[in-house]
């Protein structure tokens, strides 16, 4: 790798995640515990809710919170298109049917109308993705959602911290699954928490992560607990180790600075590069909501150059600078393309987003000098293939 490679992604972890991971090694006590009781507590009070349940992953806590609110064989679930496999996949565990929406158009999200045409006398639920960290239009799907007596879900994966109408996203629906994998806004390197204000939601979720053990399972090996216990259903394997909520712990008390940083990187991008007319900045919501910055995607406007996205990613590649592409809509994957018949064509919003988009590196630890190298080689690729003539994009 070049020295001065920048990469997509890169963690902030400090002397605060190792004390804390070091501390948890020495106690003796490395799985589900008081550490993870702590980091629940905690992150119900950041996001304002009542009840925290960690995971093991984000597509753990969607699929507890899907089976708690009792999605079943048959049931259909309304899911974006533009979105990681987890957000549908979960649908599927529990033999229901994800059924794709289109996103806005010009945007990422889920939209609201398209979603509302593929309501049927199956469907049970819908799920909204905050993607990028730009929270969805959660006051449309909890009006499709009254007005078809369905549960509305959010995969908040993206959107530690994030708001919606001054409310933190984790507080709002009936219950919301966040994500603290490798390249996440906070990390555990992997693992997620479910978040909810029911109590039957909560209690059933935190049964179902440990194998459907009734009670507090993890405690059966301490002095408090007892070795007797009952097997209530047949649950999941998705526990929350101390190990991995002492990195929570510590990054989450991060959470807001890094978000700060985030913030100012994507203003950085914004200044050096909305002026660019072949270029297309990600949305950042209305007035209403405050955006995590978990990703920064920029799409070309690809009638005014020669070459696309992948000549992009190639070229940055080659100055060594790593990008990404979120996502490849679901419709088209060859599995969602077998089994329930999607074509290209279908969804055409999240089609055109996804053929000229590129995530460009975002993350707390990025200097002002890596971004404006960054910024400075989009703009060359943009000069040097733009079809204006003379030299455009200055
Ligand atoms: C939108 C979205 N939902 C869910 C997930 C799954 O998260 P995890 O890897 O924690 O299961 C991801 C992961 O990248 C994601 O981007």
């Amino acid at each position: 790798m070049q020295d001065n490679f920048i990469p997509f992604h890169r963690p902030s972890i400090g002397q605060e995640e190792i004390s804390a991971v070091q501390q948890v090694l020495e106690s003796h006590w490395l799985t589900t515990g008081p550490v993870t009781q702590q980091f629940e507590r905690e992150f119900a009070d950041f996001v304002g809710c009542k009840y925290a349940v960690a995971v093991n992953s984000c597509t753990a806590a969607l699929h507890l919170a899907l089976e708690a609110i009792g999605i079943r064989a048959g049931d259909e679930v309304l899911v974006p298109t533009y979105t990681f496999a987890a957000t549908a996949e979960v649908v599927v565990y529990l033999g229901a049917t994800p059924v794709l929406c289109d996103s806005v158009a010009g945007g990422f999200n889920i939209d609201p109308v398209d979603a509302a045409r593929k309501v049927t006398p199956r469907t049970r639920a819908i799920i909204g993705v905050h993607m990028a960290g730009e929270p969805c239009n959660l006051q449309a799907l909890r009006d499709l959602a009254d007005r078809n007596s369905i549960h509305l879900i959010e995969d908040a994966a993206h959107a530690i911290p994030a708001s919606y109408c001054g409310r933190r996203i984790g507080s709002i629906s009936e219950v919301t699954a966040f994500s603290f994998y490798a390249t996440k806004t906070i990390t555990t390197g992997e693992g997620g928490m479910l978040t909810t204000n029911d109590e039957v939601y909560a209690k059933r979720a935190s049964v179902m992560r440990l194998h459907g053990i009734s009670g507090d399972a993890w405690k059966r090996y301490t002095n408090q607990g007892s070795w007797y216990y009952e097997i209530v259903d047949a649950g999941f394997k998705a526990n929350m180790p101390d190990l991995l909520a002492a990195l929570g712990r510590a990054q989450l008390k991060k959470a807001e600075t890094f978000c700060k940083r985030r913030r100012e990187i994507a203003d950085l991008y914004f200044r050096r590069l909305a002026g660019v007319d072949e270029l297309e900045m990600p949305p950042v919501g209305d007035a209403n909501v405050e955006h995590s910055w978990h990703l920064f995607i920029l799409r070309l406007r690809s009638e005014m150059l020669t070459v696309g996205r992948n000549q992009l990613i190639q070229e940055l590649k080659e100055g060594g600078i790593g990008t990404s592409v979120h996502f490849i809509p679901l419709h088209l994957h060859p599995y969602y393309r077998d089994r329930y018949g999607y074509r290209p064509g279908d969804l055409p919003n999240a089609e055109d987003a996804f053929a000229r988009c590129i995530s460009l590196p975002i993350y707390p630890d990025m200097t002002d000098a890596e971004v404006d190298r960054v910024a400075g080689a989009v703009e060359h690729f943009v000069q040097k293939n733009c079809r204006r003539v003379p030299a455009c994009a200055s």
